[in-house]
């Protein structure tokens, strides 16, 4: 018998902003190609892990690191040149990508949140996110895009998250972070969010709950957050 003095206890569910760059789909791949690329013509190569510890930092800062490593010193016109070689390397690659890119079980959680009226955002470091969602037809999951074009801080700080919860409408608290770097999950905690780290990467291992794909994630799983 249901006792009509005790009140179900309904917890709503937490809005979700999705990184994009290796979270949605395997374009992480393409940055370190490009990367590598660039690296060579400052004779530099580029290994899995420099790399790794790349992800989730703007495109900018990325040239800035490498040529740090390389112990090469450029004018900002040589910089600005390579940066635009990168790019264009990159969104040679991205275009030639296919919705089959999109990671496993993403496209699962995208269509629960909007079954279910979760809030959505994108949250990424990247200039070319846009694109890339129309690319994948799927820009009208999001009811927010934050990405690199809107911020003036790179993660870790938590600028591209706060402005994702603020456009949503949400306390940060309310918020879970799906990142698969570093920098991102640092972001996301500075943040005072919930944060899922995707992947295998030991840094990502800090998150508050960890999947290797989004294919993992259970609906049960997104309720008891
Ligand atoms: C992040 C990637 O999402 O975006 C980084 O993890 C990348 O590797 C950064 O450098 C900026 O991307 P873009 O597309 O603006 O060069
Ligand atoms: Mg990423």
């Amino acid at each position: 018998m249901v006792n009509p003095n005790h009140k179900l206890e309904i917890k709503p569910l937490k809005a979700f902003i999705f990184d994009l760059d290796g979270v949605i789909v395997d374009t992480a791949k393409y940055h370190f190609t490009a990367w590598k690329r660039i690296g060579e013509k400052v004779g530099f190569t580029l290994s899995h892990e420099q790399n790794e510890s790349l992800k989730g930092v703007s495109r900018v800062e990325s040239l800035e690191r490498i040529l740090g490593w390389a112990g090469v010193q450029l004018s900002a016109e040589e910089k600005e040149a390579l940066l635009i070689e990168k790019n264009e390397d990159y969104l040679q690659q991205i275009d030639a990508m296919g919705r089959e890119e999109i990671l496993p079980g993403v496209l699962e959680l995208l269509q629960f949140a909007q079954e279910n009226n979760i809030p959505v955002a994108l949250g990424s470091a990247s200039k070319n996110a846009t694109r890339i969602l129309e690319k994948l037809n799927i820009t009208s999951y999001f009811n927010a895009i934050v990405d690199g074009n809107h911020v003036s801080k790179s993660k870790p700080d938590p600028e591209v998250f706060l402005k994702g919860a603020e456009l949503l409408q949400q306390a940060p608290e309310n918020c879970v972070v799906f990142e698969d770097a570093a920098a991102g999950i640092a972001a996301a905690k500075a943040a005072g969010m919930t944060t899922i780290g995707m992947g295998g990467a030991d840094e990502v291992k800090t998150a508050d709950h960890c999947f290797d794909a989004m294919d993992q994630i259970t609906t049960a799983f997104i309720r008891s957050l």
